[in-house]
Protein backbone atom coordinates (compact mmCIF):
# COMPACT_ATOMS: atom_id res chain seq x y z
CA UNK A 1 0.00 0.00 0.00
CA UNK A 2 1.29 3.43 -0.86
CA UNK A 3 1.80 5.35 2.53
CA UNK A 4 1.33 9.25 2.59
CA UNK A 5 4.47 10.87 4.03
CA UNK A 6 4.51 14.60 5.20
CA UNK A 7 6.36 17.52 3.83
CA UNK A 8 7.95 19.25 6.83
CA UNK A 9 5.09 22.00 6.88
CA UNK A 10 2.37 19.07 7.37
CA UNK A 11 5.03 18.25 9.94
CA UNK A 12 5.37 20.60 12.21
CA UNK A 13 1.76 21.85 11.46
CA UNK A 14 0.48 18.05 13.14
CA UNK A 15 2.78 18.90 16.31
CA UNK A 16 1.58 22.61 16.61
CA UNK A 17 -2.04 20.95 16.89
CA UNK A 18 -0.92 17.73 18.89
CA UNK A 19 1.27 20.15 21.27
CA UNK A 20 -1.53 20.77 24.20
CA UNK A 21 -2.37 17.18 24.51
CA UNK A 22 1.16 15.35 23.37
CA UNK A 23 2.21 14.77 27.19
CA UNK A 24 -0.64 13.69 28.61
CA UNK A 25 -1.84 11.14 25.48
CA UNK A 26 1.65 9.33 25.50
CA UNK A 27 2.43 9.25 28.82
CA UNK A 28 -0.99 7.96 29.62
CA UNK A 29 -2.69 5.52 27.66
CA UNK A 30 0.09 5.08 25.21
CA UNK A 31 2.39 4.40 27.87
CA UNK A 32 4.90 6.09 25.32
CA UNK A 33 8.45 4.60 26.61
CA UNK A 34 11.34 6.05 23.24
CA UNK A 35 12.83 8.56 25.79
CA UNK A 36 13.26 6.22 28.66
CA UNK A 37 14.43 4.11 26.27
CA UNK A 38 17.11 6.18 24.97
CA UNK A 39 18.61 7.54 28.29
CA UNK A 40 18.90 4.16 29.63
CA UNK A 41 21.22 3.27 26.22
CA UNK A 42 23.30 6.08 26.40
CA UNK A 43 23.62 6.12 30.17
CA UNK A 44 26.88 4.26 30.67
CA UNK A 45 28.71 6.85 28.37
CA UNK A 46 27.43 10.10 30.85
CA UNK A 47 28.97 12.21 33.41
CA UNK A 48 27.74 14.99 36.18
CA UNK A 49 27.77 17.98 33.29
CA UNK A 50 27.37 16.32 30.27
CA UNK A 51 26.20 18.86 27.50
CA UNK A 52 23.50 17.09 25.66
CA UNK A 53 21.28 17.81 22.95
CA UNK A 54 18.24 16.76 22.21
CA UNK A 55 17.50 16.91 18.42
CA UNK A 56 13.70 17.22 17.75
CA UNK A 57 13.47 17.76 21.67
CA UNK A 58 9.45 18.32 21.23
CA UNK A 59 7.76 18.77 24.58
CA UNK A 60 11.10 17.70 26.53
CA UNK A 61 9.93 14.28 27.43
CA UNK A 62 13.48 13.36 27.67
CA UNK A 63 14.70 15.77 29.79
CA UNK A 64 13.42 14.25 33.08
CA UNK A 65 16.15 10.96 32.89
CA UNK A 66 19.19 12.91 32.43
CA UNK A 67 19.70 14.48 35.54
CA UNK A 68 22.59 16.83 36.48
CA UNK A 69 23.38 17.59 32.93
CA UNK A 70 22.91 21.08 30.83
CA UNK A 71 20.25 19.88 28.02
CA UNK A 72 19.63 22.06 24.49
CA UNK A 73 16.88 21.25 23.04
CA UNK A 74 16.48 21.94 18.87
CA UNK A 75 12.98 21.78 17.32
CA UNK A 76 11.08 23.48 14.62
CA UNK A 77 7.96 23.70 16.28
CA UNK A 78 6.98 26.58 18.54
CA UNK A 79 4.31 24.86 20.07
CA UNK A 80 5.97 22.21 20.82
CA UNK A 81 9.27 24.24 22.22
CA UNK A 82 6.65 26.31 24.92
CA UNK A 83 5.56 22.59 25.80
CA UNK A 84 9.23 22.08 26.63
CA UNK A 85 10.10 25.58 28.50
CA UNK A 86 7.18 25.22 31.17
CA UNK A 87 9.37 21.81 32.26
CA UNK A 88 12.84 23.69 32.85
CA UNK A 89 11.69 25.46 36.04
CA UNK A 90 11.18 22.01 37.71
CA UNK A 91 14.85 20.68 35.66
CA UNK A 92 16.40 22.77 38.41
CA UNK A 93 15.95 20.87 40.92
CA UNK A 94 17.48 17.46 39.72
CA UNK A 95 20.30 19.44 38.58
CA UNK A 96 19.70 19.94 34.97
CA UNK A 97 19.03 23.57 33.34
CA UNK A 98 17.89 23.37 29.78
CA UNK A 99 18.25 25.76 26.39
CA UNK A 100 15.86 25.88 23.87
CA UNK A 101 16.74 26.22 20.49
CA UNK A 102 14.16 27.11 17.16
CA UNK A 103 15.73 25.00 14.13
CA UNK A 104 15.12 22.81 11.49
CA UNK A 105 17.19 19.21 12.48
CA UNK A 106 19.10 19.34 9.41
CA UNK A 107 20.99 22.55 9.98
CA UNK A 108 21.84 22.90 13.63
CA UNK A 109 22.48 26.50 15.14
CA UNK A 110 25.34 25.02 17.25
CA UNK A 111 29.32 25.21 16.26
CA UNK A 112 31.38 22.02 16.16
CA UNK A 113 31.84 19.75 18.83
CA UNK A 114 30.48 21.35 21.81
CA UNK A 115 28.10 18.61 22.89
CA UNK A 116 28.76 15.46 24.67
CA UNK A 117 26.17 13.46 23.58
CA UNK A 118 23.54 14.01 20.82
CA UNK A 119 19.94 12.07 20.92
CA UNK A 120 17.02 11.80 18.95
CA UNK A 121 13.85 10.31 19.69
CA UNK A 122 10.95 9.23 17.19
CA UNK A 123 12.23 11.62 15.01
CA UNK A 124 13.68 10.27 12.22
CA UNK A 125 10.49 9.01 10.47
CA UNK A 126 9.88 12.63 9.45
CA UNK A 127 12.91 13.20 8.44
CA UNK A 128 13.57 12.64 4.44
CA UNK A 129 17.21 13.39 4.15
CA UNK A 130 18.40 11.28 7.13
CA UNK A 131 21.99 11.63 6.18
CA UNK A 132 22.05 15.36 6.86
CA UNK A 133 20.26 14.97 10.60
CA UNK A 134 22.92 12.53 11.15
CA UNK A 135 26.01 14.73 10.11
CA UNK A 136 24.75 17.66 11.73
CA UNK A 137 24.39 15.34 14.81
CA UNK A 138 27.71 14.18 14.35
CA UNK A 139 29.17 17.74 13.74
CA UNK A 140 28.42 19.33 16.85
CA UNK A 141 29.59 16.56 18.96
CA UNK A 142 33.29 15.87 20.53
CA UNK A 143 35.74 13.59 19.05
CA UNK A 144 34.55 10.39 21.18
CA UNK A 145 31.05 11.60 21.38
CA UNK A 146 27.97 9.94 21.68
CA UNK A 147 24.95 10.17 19.16
CA UNK A 148 21.79 7.96 19.93
CA UNK A 149 18.59 8.04 17.47
CA UNK A 150 15.79 5.62 16.74
CA UNK A 151 14.07 4.54 13.51
CA UNK A 152 10.70 2.94 13.45
CA UNK A 153 11.20 -0.23 10.82
CA UNK A 154 7.06 -1.02 11.13
CA UNK A 155 5.56 1.36 8.17
CA UNK A 156 3.13 3.96 9.70
CA UNK A 157 0.71 6.11 7.95
CA UNK A 158 2.40 9.85 7.84
CA UNK A 159 5.63 8.49 8.18
CA UNK A 160 9.49 7.12 6.78
CA UNK A 161 10.20 3.87 8.21
CA UNK A 162 13.83 2.15 8.04
CA UNK A 163 15.37 -1.49 8.43
CA UNK A 164 18.21 -2.04 10.75
CA UNK A 165 20.62 -1.99 7.67
CA UNK A 166 19.57 1.24 6.43
CA UNK A 167 20.12 3.50 9.17
CA UNK A 168 23.43 1.53 9.93
CA UNK A 169 24.32 1.92 6.82
CA UNK A 170 24.04 5.57 7.00
CA UNK A 171 25.58 5.83 9.96
CA UNK A 172 28.55 4.07 8.62
CA UNK A 173 28.48 6.49 5.63
CA UNK A 174 29.00 9.55 8.02
CA UNK A 175 32.09 8.21 9.74
CA UNK A 176 30.25 6.92 13.00
CA UNK A 177 31.20 3.50 14.87
CA UNK A 178 27.63 1.88 16.10
CA UNK A 179 28.46 0.23 19.41
CA UNK A 180 24.73 -1.08 19.84
CA UNK A 181 21.30 -1.32 18.39
CA UNK A 182 18.00 -2.63 20.34
CA UNK A 183 14.70 -2.81 19.35
CA UNK A 184 11.28 -1.89 21.36
CA UNK A 185 7.83 -1.35 20.90
CA UNK A 186 5.90 1.88 21.08
CA UNK A 187 2.26 2.26 21.25
CA UNK A 188 1.44 4.80 18.62
CA UNK A 189 -2.30 5.19 17.96
CA UNK A 190 -2.14 8.81 17.00
CA UNK A 191 -4.82 9.72 14.52
CA UNK A 192 -1.31 9.40 11.32
CA UNK A 193 -0.48 6.51 13.36
CA UNK A 194 -2.64 3.61 13.60
CA UNK A 195 -0.62 0.70 14.60
CA UNK A 196 1.74 -0.48 17.47
CA UNK A 197 5.15 0.16 15.79
CA UNK A 198 8.63 -1.44 16.36
CA UNK A 199 11.19 1.09 17.24
CA UNK A 200 15.24 0.95 16.58
CA UNK A 201 17.54 3.01 18.93
CA UNK A 202 21.04 3.10 17.53
CA UNK A 203 23.98 4.50 19.74
CA UNK A 204 27.12 5.15 18.06
CA UNK A 205 30.42 6.76 18.63
CA UNK A 206 32.41 9.50 16.80
CA UNK A 207 35.80 8.57 16.22
CA UNK A 208 38.49 10.37 17.53
C1 LIG B 1 7.21 12.42 17.77
S1 LIG B 1 7.84 14.02 18.21
C2 LIG B 1 9.17 13.51 19.28
C3 LIG B 1 9.46 14.56 20.31
C4 LIG B 1 10.39 14.06 21.42
N1 LIG B 1 11.69 13.74 20.88
C5 LIG B 1 9.77 12.88 22.11
O1 LIG B 1 10.35 11.77 22.06
O2 LIG B 1 8.69 13.05 22.70
C6 LIG B 1 8.73 14.59 16.77
C7 LIG B 1 9.31 15.99 16.94
O3 LIG B 1 10.22 16.24 15.87
C8 LIG B 1 10.06 17.58 15.47
N2 LIG B 1 10.54 17.68 14.08
C9 LIG B 1 10.11 16.96 13.01
N3 LIG B 1 10.80 17.34 11.92
C10 LIG B 1 11.68 18.29 12.30
C11 LIG B 1 12.65 19.07 11.63
N4 LIG B 1 12.88 18.92 10.31
N5 LIG B 1 13.36 19.96 12.34
C12 LIG B 1 13.13 20.12 13.68
N6 LIG B 1 12.23 19.42 14.37
C13 LIG B 1 11.50 18.51 13.69
C14 LIG B 1 8.58 17.85 15.63
O4 LIG B 1 8.29 19.23 15.71
C15 LIG B 1 8.28 17.10 16.91
O5 LIG B 1 8.43 17.93 18.03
Amino acid sequence: MQQTVLDPEGVRQQYADWADKYDSELEGPWQYIGPRKVAEGVREFLKPGSRIADIGCGTGLAFQFFPNSHITGFDFCDQMLRQAAAKIEGLKQQGTDVRLEFADVTNLPAPDKTFDVAISVSVTEHIAELSAMIREMRRIVVPEGVIALTAPETQLDGCIARSKSEVSELLLNENLLLVKAFGYRSHFEYAMLTRPAIYNCFICTKPR
